[in-house]
């Protein structure tokens, strides 16, 4: 049958649609690659209403803090590095230890555990988890309340909200009140460089990467010390671009000589960009 006069055939119809497709994809393809890349999205400011603030939202805010900013799912997770806090019932477990006779520090109740456990580590120490050569008396967890962590009040009274709500406990914590505090207190309120939420808005120099990827918890960098993993300051002396390069990638190639595999995370190479891996190896470069 002969198609209408002004009327395609269907196979010219059809060669028509994928042209055009492919022209338009092409042209999508081009546009995108000029427009200037933006990676990730902008951080979103955690903002506290602070007419409003409930237990639930200060529960939440806890756990921001802690996936977050508060770097602890860096060692508190399935790995065996630290007590897994998410998968056990830490305030059943936290009201076990101060019952139990060998626990020998001063808290009393499920609360002033979990802040001793953030204030004072080393205050009792989890059996098998003490900082190697110490015969469990030194944690190797830095205090919350100090750098690198450097939490403030607020949150640590949240994260503590949240370990107790998580698995249906009663919590015990009371709401902060003085909300000129939580106020004057919004700098370190931000959305965390969250280790496990989607990333923020891509660091630019060392400094800034260091702290978004919280390398900090594990390593000595910047100021701050931390016995889990070898010292960034000095590394430019020790390993060279490509070196240090294959240990943030890909750890497990090469264990530094003393420290425990299975510990440094694996997966910075998908989470960094490219560009963030780039200077930030470079900047370890210049740590000499
Ligand atoms: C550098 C690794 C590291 C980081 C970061 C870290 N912890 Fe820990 N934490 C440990 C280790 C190891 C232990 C076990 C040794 C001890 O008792 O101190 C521990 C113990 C604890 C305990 C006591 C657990 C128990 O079974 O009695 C609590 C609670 C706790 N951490 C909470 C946190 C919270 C909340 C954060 C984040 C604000 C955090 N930790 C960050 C390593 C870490
Ligand atoms: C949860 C703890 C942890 C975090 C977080 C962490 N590391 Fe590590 N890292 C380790 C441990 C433990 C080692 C030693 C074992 C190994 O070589 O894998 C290590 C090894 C390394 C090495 C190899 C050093 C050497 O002397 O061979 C480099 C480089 C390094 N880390 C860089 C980083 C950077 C950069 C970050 C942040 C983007 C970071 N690490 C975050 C624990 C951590």
């Amino acid at each position: 049958m002969e198609p209408a006069s002004g009327t395609d055939s269907p196979l010219l119809v059809l060669v028509k649609v994928i042209t055009f497709s492919l022209g338009l994809a092409l042209l999508f393809t081009l546009v995108a690659n000029t427009l200037p890349q933006i990676e990730g999205e902008a951080p979103v400011d955690e903002d506290i209403e602070l007419g409003a603030l409930t237990m639930d939202s200060f529960i939440a805010l806890g756990e921001t803090v802690f996936t977050g900013k508060g770097t602890c799912t860096l060692c508190h997770n399935e790995l065996g590095r630290a007590p897994d806090l998410l998968a056990l019932n830490i305030a059943e477990t936290a009201q076990a230890r101060v019952q139990d006779p060998a626990y020998s520090a001063r808290a009393n109740d499920i609360e002033s555990y979990l802040r001793e456990s953030l204030l004072q580590p080393s205050a009792f120490v989890v059996k098998g988890f003490g900082k190697k050569g110490t015969n469990d008396t030194e944690s190797p967890m830095p205090a919350a309340d100090k750098p690198p962590i450097g939490l403030s009040s607020i949150e640590i009274d949240a994260v503590i909200a949240f370990m107790q709500a998580k698995d249906g406990n009663e919590v015990t914590v009371a709401l902060p009140e003085d909300t000129a505090a939580i106020a004057g207190d919004s700098e370190s309120m931000e959305t965390p460089a969250a280790p496990v939420a989607e990333a923020p808005a891509s660091a630019t120099t060392g400094e800034e990467i260091i702290a978004k990827y919280g390398c900090a918890a594990c390593h000595s960098v910047l100021g701050t010390e931390s016995p889990v993993g070898p010292p960034l300051t000095g590394i430019g002396a020790r390993l060279d671009a490509a070196r240090i390069r294959e240990g943030i990638v890909a750890p497990s190639v090469e264990i530094a000589q003393g420290f425990a595999p299975g510990i440094m995370p694996e997966n910075f190479a998908d989470r960094m960009t490219a560009r963030e891996l780039e200077n930030l190896v470079q900047w370890l470069t210049t740590q000499k």
